[in-house]
Parts: structure tokens; C-alpha cells; sequence
């Protein structure tokens, strides 16, 4: 049997290690954070993150082999593997402020698993960290004068939120990065045991450290840079009235480009992208290479832009005033199938139509509570209501904002009915069907594609 520890019950902690525990019965996983709310909630029928699948392997598994505690001095001392999955969030102070990872959560777990060690142990990295993060790990670590030893692997994340558990299951590939001394390869060996329990073995990748760590960074970057690319040219469709959905199609169909992540939206969010395109863009700075710092800064400014220009577009199209007007946003979570809404396209949305004195509604069936948390005190002038037809009800105009598949099923013969007109909608996800909106009487507005319009000589060429 292997004691497994996790520190760190977040998004990543609390989805992985679940999986974990199901296909590895025979070793025990126990799950800590220093948020003693957080595992109560680990610990109770109603989980503290909405992810599709995941209450099911935790009931299965909860009390069997996968344990959750706030005790961590305990469960180091009896681990034989730790992972570490703390918050690696943008440093928001001092050196490195607004782009390089925080890593204080991540130094201060280093100290208290030496502290509270009384064996050599392995200790996983599976947050996001910059390149080298191990070699300060290593040597924290190894600063112990028990002749302990800590082997050190970096084995990054690539789970996506609303699909952590498909992703988890069933991952495109596993990554292990470890020293390629003889203890190291040990080390990586004993990890690769654990993830062959359900992963085919040729998917299983391993690698050096330092490649390890900054493959996640690229990987991340490379998925926010298509999402950026096809915005941009979701913006240069709308002024020449070529169809994204058409363009995306046809570029993506070449094999060499590939189909995936070609949606053009509102905007990424999430808490991750953005992060780490800034902590790659800030490591770039460090070492010198700045062409490449802005190559890589240009993917978030793109999407910053998308952000603001959705919202101004919005205001422009109602007569370039929406003072005093009530607005139903549909979705404030990042994306769909999940509750998280860390840097939601929806609420920059929100943030500019506030500004603009904009009466704001917002609807969405899981995120409601994290919007209100992140919205601080701007939350005061914002409206939460869970049922879209009465967030709809006077309104003139709705802004999708989180591709929630039953938004498509809703009856909006009857939401049209009961908005003011000229009704708006502004589909920041291009996801409903826009020519049936516009025959109800709606004015359309998609991404990247030409408006719908009843407004005459505003927009006469595409009625
Ligand atoms: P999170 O904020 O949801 O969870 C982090 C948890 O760590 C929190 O519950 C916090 O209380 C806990 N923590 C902080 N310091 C601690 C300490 N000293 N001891 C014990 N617990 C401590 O974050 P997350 O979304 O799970 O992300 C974690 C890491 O994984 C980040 O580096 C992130 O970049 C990376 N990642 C996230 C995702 C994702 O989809 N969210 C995917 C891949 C990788
Ligand atoms: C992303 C990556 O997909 C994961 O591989 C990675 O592990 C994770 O970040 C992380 O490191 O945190 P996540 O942010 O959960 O996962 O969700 P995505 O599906 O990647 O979506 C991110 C954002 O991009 C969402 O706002 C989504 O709506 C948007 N998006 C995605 C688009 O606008 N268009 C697309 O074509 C795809």
C-alpha cells in the first residue's frame, strides 16, 4: 500500500485525486487544506465544486481508500508520495507584480513538509509553476539534516474545468518529468506505476524536469493563442461579412490546423490562462528574451480586446446609450458545466455595463454565488436571479455569455414578448440559432458574423 497525500482541495486536488482513489484501491489518498470550510464541504453531500460526474467517484470512494482532513503536519509525516496542488495565482506585489506566479502558498507547503517529514518521500509538483520551480523545491527540501531524501517530479495538470472527470479518466496523455539520476527514475517509475492503473502505458509521457514544467505553460498558451487567433479574426468577419463558424470550418479542416479550439467567444476566462501566459511572458523578460515576452503578451491583450469590444459593441448597436436600461446576462461562469467564474469573460462584460449605468441581471444555474463573491462590492448593484425568463422580463436587450446547453431549449417567442423593444441579443457564444431569434422579431447580434437587424437604415444591407 502507498500513502498518497494531496495538499491543496481545490479545483485540481479535489478532482484528480478522487480518480485516483477509484482505480488504485489498494493504496490510501488523503486529501488536505488549511480551509477547514472547504473539507467540510469535501466531506458533505454537497461538494464544494460543481464539476459533471465527480459527486459520484467521490461517493464511492469517500471513506473507502480517499480520506479528506485539515491535519497536514499528520498526513506528511505519513506520506509516501506527495502531491502538491496549492494556488499558484498572478503576484499581485512587489517583484514581478501583475505577471509572475505567487509562489508563497507553494514555498510555505515546501517547509511544512519538511518540517513534519520523519522519511525520504517523493513530492509531486501538480500545480502550475514556472520553469525551475523544482530546483527550489530540491533544495529546501534536501536542506534537512535527518539524511531524509526527497525526490522531486513535476507532473503538471492538463484537466480542463466542466470535463475534469472525462479528463482525468481518460487523459490524451500523462506527463512525468523527474531527475535523471538513478533515485529520480526510481521516483518516476513509481508514479508511472500509479497512473498505469487506467492509463494505457504509451500515454504516459516522461520527460526531464524542466521540460515537464514548461510544456504546461506552453500548453496552455498554445490552446489561448488559437482562442485569440480566431477572435481576432472574428472581428475582421464582422466588418467584411464573412461567417467565423464558416471561416473556422474551413481553416480547421486542414489536419495540420486542427478543429478544436476554434470557437470564437466573448473571450477566454478561467483561472489558468491567462495566469500562465503571464508567468511564461514574465520568465521570457527574465531571461532576456523580450521579442518573445511580446509574442506571447499579444494573445492576452487580443483578449482583453474581445472583452471590451463585445461590451462597447453592445452599446454602440443600442443607440450608444444603455443608462438606465436592464440587461439580462445570460451565464456568468467561464464556461459551461462548471461553477467557477475566476476571470470570466462575463464579469469584465458585467464591469463595462456597470460603468455605462447599465441595470444588470444576471442568471446562470450553478455560478451565481462565486459572480456575487468576485463582483466585491460591485455585487450591490447587480441583480441575481436564477430563472431566465424573469431576468429577461423588461429587459432590452440579453447578452449570452456562457454556452449553457438549455439555453438553447428555452422558449424565446415568450422571452421576447415580455422585453422591451427593440429587443437585443447579443450571443457572445454564438450559440443560438440566430435566424430563428431574428424571424421572432429580436435584433441579433452574433460573433463574427453580420447582425440581424429590424433597425432599418442601422443596419438595412443585412436585413
Ligand atoms: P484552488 O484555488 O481551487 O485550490 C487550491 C487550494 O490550495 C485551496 O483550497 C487552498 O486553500 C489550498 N492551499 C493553499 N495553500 C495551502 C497550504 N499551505 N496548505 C494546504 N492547502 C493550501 O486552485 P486550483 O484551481 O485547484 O489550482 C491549483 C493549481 O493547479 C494551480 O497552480 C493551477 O494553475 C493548476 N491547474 C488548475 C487547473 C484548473 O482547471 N483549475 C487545471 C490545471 C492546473
Ligand atoms: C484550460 C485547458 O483547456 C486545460 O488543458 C488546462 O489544464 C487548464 O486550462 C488549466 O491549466 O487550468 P479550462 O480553463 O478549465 O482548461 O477550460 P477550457 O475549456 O480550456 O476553456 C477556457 C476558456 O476558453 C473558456 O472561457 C472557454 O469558454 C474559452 N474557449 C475555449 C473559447 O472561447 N473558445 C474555444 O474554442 C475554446
Amino acid at each position: 500500500m502507498t500513502n498518497i497525500l494531496c495538499i491543496g482541495a481545490g479545483y485540481v486536488g479535489g478532482s484528480t485525486m478522487p480518480i485516483i482513489a477509484k482505480h488504485c484501491p489498494e493504496d490510501r489518498v488523503v486529501i488536505v487544506d488549511i480551509n477547514e470550510e472547504r473539507i467540510a464541504a469535501w466531506e458533505s453531500d454537497r461538494l464544494p465544486i460543481y464539476e459533471p460526474g465527480l459527486d459520484e467517484i467521490v461517493r464511492q470512494t469517500r471513506g473507502r481508500n480517499l480520506f479528506f482532513s485539515t491535519d497536514i503536519n499528520r498526513h506528511i509525516a505519513e506520506a509516501d508520495i506527495i502531491f502538491v496542488s496549492v494556488n499558484t495565482p498572478t503576484k499581485t506585489f512587489g517583484q514581478g507584480a501583475g505577471k509572475a506566479a505567487d509562489l508563497q502558498y507553494w514555498e510555505k507547503t515546501a517547509r511544512q513538509i519538511l518540517e513534519n517529514s520523519t522519511s525520504s518521500k517523493i513530492v509531486v509538483e501538480k500545480s502550475t509553476l514556472p520553469v525551475r520551480t523544482a530546483e527550489a523545491m530540491e533544495r529546501i527540501l534536501n536542506s534537512n539534516g535527518h539524511g531524509f531524501h526527497f525526490d522531486v517530479l513535476s507532473n503538471p495538470e492538463f484537466l480542463a474545468e466542466g470535463t475534469a472527470v472525462r479528463d482525468m479518466q481518460n487523459p490524451d496523455r500523462v506527463l512525468i518529468g523527474g531527475r535523471e539520476t538513478e533515485s529520480g527514475q526510481k521516483a518516476v517509475e513509481k508514479l508511472v506505476q500509479i497512473y498505469a492503473q487506467w492509463v494505457p502505458r504509451e500515454r504516459i509521457i516522461t520527460a526531464n524536469l524542466w521540460s515537464s514544467e514548461l510544456s504546461k505553460l506552453v500548453a496552455n498558451a498554445f490552446l489561448a493563442q488559437r482562442i485569440s487567433s480566431i477572435n481576432a479574426i472574428s472581428a475582421l468577419c464582422e466588418k467584411t461579412e464573412a461567417d467565423i463558424t464558416e471561416v473556422a470550418n474551413a481553416v480547421g479542416r486542414d489536419e495540420r490546423i486542427g478543429r478544436y479550439f476554434l470557437r470564437a467567444s466573448v473571450g477566454f476566462g478561467g483561472s489558468c490562462f491567462k495566469k500562465d501566459i503571464l508567468n511564461l511572458v514574465y520568465l521570457c523578460e527574465h531571461y532576456g528574451l523580450h521579442e518573445v515576452a511580446r509574442y506571447w503578451e499579444q494573445v492576452v491583450t487580443m483578449n482583453e480586446y474581445q472583452e471590451a469590444r463585445f461590451a462597447a459593441n453592445m452599446v454602440t448597436s443600442m443607440f450608444n446609450t444603455v443608462a438606465g436600461k436592464r440587461i439580462a446576462l445570460f451565464g456568468v461562469a467561464f464556461k459551461a458545466n462548471t461553477d467557477d467564474t475566476r476571470e470570466s469573460p462575463a464579469l469584465q462584460v458585467c464591469r463595462a455595463l456597470l460603468e455605462e449605468r447599465a441595470n444588470i441581471v444576471i442568471t446562470d444555474p450553478h455560478a451565481m454565488e462565486n459572480a456575487r463573491y468576485d463582483l466585491g462590492d460591485l455585487a450591490n448593484r447587480v441583480t441575481f436571479e436564477i430563472d431566465p425568463y424573469a431576468a429577461a422580463k423588461n429587459a432590452h436587450a440579453i447578452a449570452i455569455l456562457t454556452e449553457w446547453p438549455h439555453y438553447t431549449q428555452l422558449d424565446f417567442e415568450r422571452i421576447y414578448h415580455s422585453m422591451v423593444k427593440p429587443a437585443f441579443i447579443f450571443d457572445g457564444r454564438n450559440l443560438l440559432n440566430h435566424k430563428q431569434l431574428y424571424e421572432i422579431g429580436f435584433n441579433v447580434y452574433p460573433i463574427g458574423k453580420p447582425p440581424l437587424t429590424h433597425l432599418g437604415k442601422y443596419n438595412s444591407k443585412h436585413n
